[in-house]
């Protein structure tokens, strides 16, 4: 099975198949204290803010999904287009295929349109153990002219593959090494299970610039595998998984607490800016969104273009109604207590 085939498959799955996990992502069990008298004006509301170095327009990082086939290039070409416009980052998918098979490189390369965002590369730290190098991962940010690395953690993706590389031992010190030698962030992420506190804790020990929690409750790779399986056999092992995983807002709560001083993505089933906001005030500095921008994505810009702006009017909106007017005050006096609590 050639890399671009897979992502191929990745993509037509993700697009035309019910993905979702069985888990919700817990959001919608919290809500955002509504306050009746902000002492600010709509207009004076700003959802800017910083991420390792970059001044992002809104919190959104759009997460790591494709490249690698000639769908997967388009589709890249136009979440950059509208990354640069609205002012978000934007993570590529996996770039093993482009090491692979490096023809498929031009299909990452976004950077001449995208010239000013934060443009992270991504690729399976388990990689690691298969041969990949320090080396090859510069290569890759140098080559798309990156601002970091995304490493995903897929153990459960990789099981219920056929030909997944399963070996996930020793890779720590790995990542560690890389990010002491990498000259840009290094940062790690899930691809829909999420990171445990202690998962956190050891990353963070490791020496990453930021972690994605990548929880459950959004798209499912189980569910994903379980469409791509070839026989009855891999349909069962991949089934009971589907409730699998750390919510993303058990995993957010557990790696803010562990973490407080890191950078904190929250992914996984985010849809909304109301979505955004629960998160940052559970201790998020950024959101993460993948499944939800696909079809946008596989459309046009313009389309990707009017799902952040309406992101960011949902954002602006929930931050007016509980009166912050920027997201640096943001915290858990922003969430609403249960009466029986
Ligand atoms: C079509 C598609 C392809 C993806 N490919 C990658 C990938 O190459 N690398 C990665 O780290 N995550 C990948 N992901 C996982 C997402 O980055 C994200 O962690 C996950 O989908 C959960 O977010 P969501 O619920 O918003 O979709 C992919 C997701 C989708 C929908």
């Amino acid at each position: 099975m050639h890399h671009s085939q897979r992502k191929q498959d990745h993509l037509d799955i993700t697009l035309q198949q019910d993905v979702a996990s069985a888990l919700p992502t817990g959001l919608d069990s919290i809500r955002l204290r509504h306050c009746a008298l902000p002492d600010i004006a709509l207009g004076d509301v700003d959802p800017v803010i910083d991420f390792l170095g970059h001044r992002l327009a809104t919190p959104l990082l759009i997460s790591s999904m494709t490249g690698g086939s000639p769908a997967g290039g388009r589709i890249n070409h136009n979440l950059a287009m509208a990354a640069q416009t609205r002012g978000v980052a934007l993570g590529l998918g996996s770039g093993r295929v482009a090491l692979a098979e490096p023809d498929t490189l031009k299909t990452f390369d976004v950077r001449a349109i995208a010239p000013d965002i934060a443009l992270y590369v991504n690729i399976g730290a388990v990689q690691l153990n298969y041969g990949l190098t320090q080396d090859d991962c510069r290569r890759l940010v140098d080559v798309l002219q990156a601002d970091g690395l995304i490493l995903h953690l897929n153990p459960l993706q990789e099981a219920l593959q056929a030909d997944g590389n399963t070996n996930f031992a020793g890779l720590l010190p790995k990542i560690a090494a890389l990010c002491a030698t990498l000259p840009v962030p290094v940062m790690v992420k899930e691809v829909g299970w999420g990171l445990s506190g202690a998962t956190a804790a050891a990353l963070a020990t490791a020496g990453v610039a930021a972690l994605d929690v990548a929880g459950a409750g959004g798209t499912s790779w189980s569910e994903v595998e379980r469409h791509r399986a070839d026989s009855a056999a891999a349909h069962d092992i991949a089934l009971p998984f589907r409730d699998w995983g750390l919510t993303t807002v058990e995993s957010l709560i557990e790696a803010v607490a562990i973490c407080p001083q890191l950078p904190i993505i929250a992914s996984g089933g985010i849809r909304t800016g109301v979505d955004a906001l629960k998160c940052l005030a559970l201790g998020a500095r950024l959101v993460g969104m993948a499944g939800a921008l696909l079809p946008a994505a596989n459309q046009s810009a313009a389309a990707v273009e009017a799902a952040i702006d309406s992101f960011t009017a949902q954002l602006r909106v929930a931050m007016f109604a509980t009166g912050v007017a920027n997201l640096t005050s943001v915290d858990a006096s922003i969430l609403q207590r249960a009466s029986h609590d």
